[in-house]
């Protein structure tokens, strides 16, 4: 299942908003749907969102003609602006959409078409090396991991995150293909959910052993030796090795570290942020209050309530065993070893 397909001009993209209970896709040819898709989470995961917006750019380039030649540059560029303030955290929507101002800004304002198709090109290769290094990663990653192993994850990792198998969670189906894997447990990843609806989903979907757990007993299965390797995805890394991904991660790598369990985080080099020395500066999305105080339409806290929903927090990188990227893994200490990576400086938020 793809969670995202350029079709004949247009973008169709499941809205995972609607999973597990439906399988509902949307099309559009509108960017300003696109970018709502991504504030609400129809569209989510770092690299799929990178995805989706480079898409949307090329998107608001076809809407334009010969005679709005002189208006396509402002147009443009007010669309970068409108799909960058989409969500704020994972790097990768800031790092396609750098991307797309290249194009623009190599454009010599002579044929619309011209600029179209290289728009159109520079999404589809964007879409095309997520397919690869999810690859790369899963190859890579599956190698860490002992015989008849059983991993926890957090959040959402998988295919329905990336342009292809995903990375943690490509890792994971990547160890069951090779006959490596007893078990998956996935947090439900409050309070959005994205494990019990999206990762429960995927691990039936590729009919992986799988058990649901509730966040907070993450700690019981490690005292219990049930978890050989925690794997997450990430939103940002910075170049010490810091973590930003799904609340919760870092509390997972705490309760990972104090059990002796390795906690590995699996992400394309796209997710590496080089103008982030340390973790501290990454800006972390609130979310609306009513997704904590409701649940399913219901009212679960009361009224006026003070709420403090960060969407994610910053695992800091004592507590990481290896980052997996497509380039290779990575072991303390980061600063060195990621400085050595080939990652394009592409990231302008
Ligand atoms: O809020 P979400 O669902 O977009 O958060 C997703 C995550 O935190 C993922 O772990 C991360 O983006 C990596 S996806 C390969």
């Amino acid at each position: 299942m793809k969670p995202l397909e350029w079709i004949d001009g247009r973008l169709k993209f499941l809205d995972q908003t609607k999973l597990p209970l439906e399988e509902s896709f949307c099309e559009t040819d509108d960017v300003v749907f696109i970018a709502d898709a991504i504030k609400r989470l129809a569209i989510r995961g770092a690299p799929l969102i990178g995805i989706a917006a480079a898409y949307g750019v090329a998107l608001a380039s076809l809407s334009l003609n010969r005679s709005m030649i002189k208006d396509a540059r402002p147009h443009l560029l007010s669309v970068l602006d409108l799909l960058s303030s989409t969500r704020p955290t994972a790097v990768n929507l800031f790092w396609a959409l750098e991307r797309q101002r290249r194009v623009l800004d190599a454009w010599q304002s002579d044929s619309i078409t011209g600029l179209q198709d290289n728009l159109l090109n520079e999404a589809k290769l964007i879409h095309q090396e997520d397919v690869e290094m999810c690859e790369r990663i899963s190859s890579i990653g599956v190698e860490l991991l002992p015989n008849d192993c059983s991993i926890l994850t957090h959040c959402n990792a998988g295919a329905l995150a990336t342009g292809g198998r995903g990375t943690a969670v490509g890792i994971i189906t990547k160890a069951w293909e090779l006959g490596r894997l007893k078990h998956v447990y996935m947090d439900e990843t409050r309070p959005l959910l994205q494990g019990a609806r999206l990762t429960a989903w995927e691990m039936k979907q590729a009919k992986i052993p799988a058990t649901l757990i509730v966040d907070n007993t993450a700690a019981v299965l490690m005292q219990q030796r049930k978890i050989d390797a925690v794997i997450v995805g990430a939103d940002r890394i910075a170049m010490n090795g810091d973590v930003a991904n799904k609340v919760g991660t870092y509390s997972l790598a705490v309760l990972a570290k104090h059990h002796g369990i390795p906690f590995y985080v699996a992400a394309p080099v796209s997710t590496i942020d080089v103008r982030m020395g340390t973790g501290k500066d990454i800006p972390i999305e609130e979310r609306d209050a009513r997704e904590v105080t409701e649940s399913f339409g219901k009212r679960t806290a009361p009224e006026s309530v003070h709420v403090y929903s960060p969407a994610f927090d910053v695992t800091p990188h004592e507590f990481i065993t290896a980052i997996v990227t497509d380039q290779g893994v990575h072991r303390p200490p980061f600063s060195a070893s990621l400085k050595r990576l080939n990652v394009r400086r592409e990231h302008a938020g």
